[in-house]
């Protein structure tokens, strides 16, 4: 629970989400308790200056370097879905720190959403969950790539979903995002996604590991890091 005191608390229900019990329900319920300060927990931590969490930044950078490579440093019209976008932190380091602007934010919790509008920097916004289901705003191959920071994580997207992401990015198109938990086998992360490369959906292109919630770790959730993962749609 909030600790009375805290400039910028880490809300218990987040610790209390696990992939046995999650459900669309217990994900907007978190992000309704944390909308109203998830972005000063995030920017500031415990106290200005010490992030609570460094995913968006790494998942910008590593989007950029990837992009890069693939589409070359100038092509800024990528369009680009932010999967999980939150309150749009990770929007906006795209679109100010590396120059993307044509993005759309998909996430399941209105709270979180409502503070994303009012950045103003997506031209679309999607509310859903994404798990087995369609999304029917979404056409195949609409997106030339996909990020997501900080929403493939104990308790929030569930695996099997990647076969729905996945049918949103264009043949030769990139998807960037952050999981501390790749490896733990509860949360069948690597399983799929090695499953996806078997199947010929896509094909890894990076690996790395990056900061995640630093030196901030909250208790029970230690991820200081988390891999970076970057593949390409076949
Ligand atoms: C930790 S926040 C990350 C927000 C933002 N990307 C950032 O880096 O600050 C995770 C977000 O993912 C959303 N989310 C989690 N699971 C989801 C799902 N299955 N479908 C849609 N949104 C989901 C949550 O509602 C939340 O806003």
């Amino acid at each position: 629970m909030a600790q009375e005191g805290d400039a910028v608390y880490y809300p218990q229900e987040m610790l209390d989400l696990n992939w046995n019990t999650t459900s669309k329900e217990k994900i907007q319920e978190v992000y309704k308790v944390w909308a109203g300060h998830y972005d000063r927990w995030v920017l500031e931590g415990s106290g200005p200056g010490t992030p609570g969490c460094y995913s968006h930044l790494s998942c910008g950078e590593a989007f950029f370097n990837a992009a890069k490579d693939h589409y070359g440093e100038s092509k800024k019209d990528l369009k680009i879905m932010d999967f999980g976008c939150g309150s749009g932190l990770s929007g906006q380091v795209l679109k100010d720190k590396y120059g993307y602007d044509n993005l759309t934010g998909l996430d399941v919790s209105e709270d979180m959403l409502n503070i994303a509008r009012q950045r103003n920097i997506y031209k679309t916004l999607i509310s859903a969950f994404v798990g087995t289901d369609r999304i029917k705003e979404i056409q195949d191959g609409e997106y030339d790539a996909v990020i997501s920071s900080g929403v493939f994580q104990t308790g929030q997207v569930r695996a099997n979903a990647l076969d729905e992401i996945t049918r949103w990015i264009k043949p030769g198109g990139i998807m960037c995002f952050t999981c501390p938990v790749f490896d733990k086998e509860e949360s069948g992360y690597k399983e799929k996604c090695e499953s996806l490369e078997k199947e010929g959906k896509w094909t890894l292109v990076s690996n790395k590991e990056a900061e995640y919630y630093g030196d901030k770790a909250p208790k029970g959730r230690g991820y200081k890091t988390c891999r970076m993962l970057v593949y390409k749609k076949l």
